[in-house]
């Protein structure tokens, strides 16, 4: 037996039902069904589809996690689980769950924010995140850019998308290019063969006026019109697209955007470690230029691998131990699920 409490983590927000348990920073089992592949032909994830597939996984899901760890329901000290932001549908089975077996198990419930969930899954592979970090979160559903002083309390906003999520340009542009959805790993796979400066499409919000208004939020939908343009243009002359090079002019447009303002972060914000998460910190362009740009500003960088960063419930397992090890308070069972939850509230009361 140990003395630190073993903590379930219950993530449901878009289309990944995942449960994790963790002890402190030790991570003991992490337990995915995605139901991406039944939203593949409708090119994105459809609400009510991913809502259905929570259901039906959540309790096999609850029990290959229980089973991987070695735990019983019952050893479960406390339950943290995603109230936002999200899918609404989709986080209120998660959150259902959570309170069923809060209530059921008489264990302390924590309703967390995504977000600050995806920052704090770095704990359980690199340890404890220095304080302060920047954290540049990249997804299907959200691009943020955050100051975290305490991952636990304090979380603030320096930037974020105006239009599309990072991941949604991936999936739109591979839709142009006739590649499967999700498309992030499909441009990531294709660009590898091909060159990077083949067309130099636009790098969003990177003027000289948005240097006022904008400095760290992110724009990618001028990028996938201008994608789908060129794409169109090729095929209206009647000549092949030549996918290997868009795909990699495209990817290399958007990863030099992140990086370069979430370089420019660190420095204003006087912070030395820069975290990468959210499903796009799987890009292997991402995390080759990133590494190159941290090292030249002297900038520590911590990358969780791939399977932690995309959405699992590890993650929220792991901020739920982080909240139990510096004693918050519970949330009570009035909470529910909340789709646009600001990312400044970490911790939802009820
Ligand atoms: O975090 P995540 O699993 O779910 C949420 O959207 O919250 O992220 C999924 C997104 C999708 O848009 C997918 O295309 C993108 O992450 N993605 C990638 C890669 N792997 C996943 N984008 C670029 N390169 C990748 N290797
Ligand atoms: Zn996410």
């Amino acid at each position: 037996m140990s003395d630190v409490p073993l903590v379930l983590g219950i993530e449901t927000s878009c289309d990944e039902t995942g449960v994790g348990i963790v002890r402190g920073h030790t991570l003991l089992a992490d337990a995915v069904a995605s139901s991406a592949e039944e939203h593949a032909r409708f090119g994105g994830v459809v609400p009510e589809v991913a809502s259905r597939a929570h259901l039906e996984a959540m309790v096999p899901t609850l029990d290959r996690a229980c089973a991987d760890a070695g735990v019983r329901l019952g050893d479960i000290d406390a339950i943290a689980v995603t109230s936002g932001p999200g899918l609404a549908g989709a986080l209120l089975v998660g959150v259902a769950a959570a309170k069923a077996l809060a209530l059921g198990l008489g264990r302390p419930l924590y309703g967390v924010n995504h977000l600050a969930a995806h920052v704090a899954v770095d704990q359980l592979e690199h340890g404890p995140l220095p304080e302060p970090c920047l954290a540049l979160l990249v997804s299907g559903g959200h691009s943020s850019l955050l100051l975290v002083p305490d991952v636990t309390g304090d979380v603030r906003p320096m930037g974020a998308t105006i239009d599309d999520a990072a991941g949604e340009a991936f999936d739109k542009v591979a839709r142009v290019l006739g590649l499967p959805f999700p498309g992030g790993p499909h441009i990531d796979r294709a660009a590898k063969g091909g060159n990077s400066a083949y067309v130099e499409f636009p790098r969003g919000l990177t003027g000289a006026r948005d240097d006022e208004n904008h400095r760290f939020d992110f724009s990618f939908s001028g990028l996938k019109t201008a994608v789908a343009r060129w794409v169109e243009a090729r095929e209206r002359a009647g000549e092949p697209v030549p996918v290997a090079d868009v795909a990699a002019s495209f990817q290399e447009a958007v990863v030099d955007v992140l990086t370069r303002k979430a370089v420019r972060g660190c420095r204003q914000a006087g912070v030395d470690d820069l975290l990468l998460g959210g499903g796009v910190a799987a890009n292997s362009r991402l995390r080759v230029v990133a590494e190159e740009r941290c090292l030249a500003a002297g900038i520590r960088l911590r990358v969780p691998r791939p399977g932690l960063c995309t959405d699992n419930g590890a993650m929220v397992a792991a901020l739920g131990a982080e909240l139990v090890a510096r004693g918050a308070e519970p949330s009570t069972l009035h909470f529910g699920a909340d789709s646009s939850l600001p990312v400044t509230e970490v911790l939802v009361r009820g």
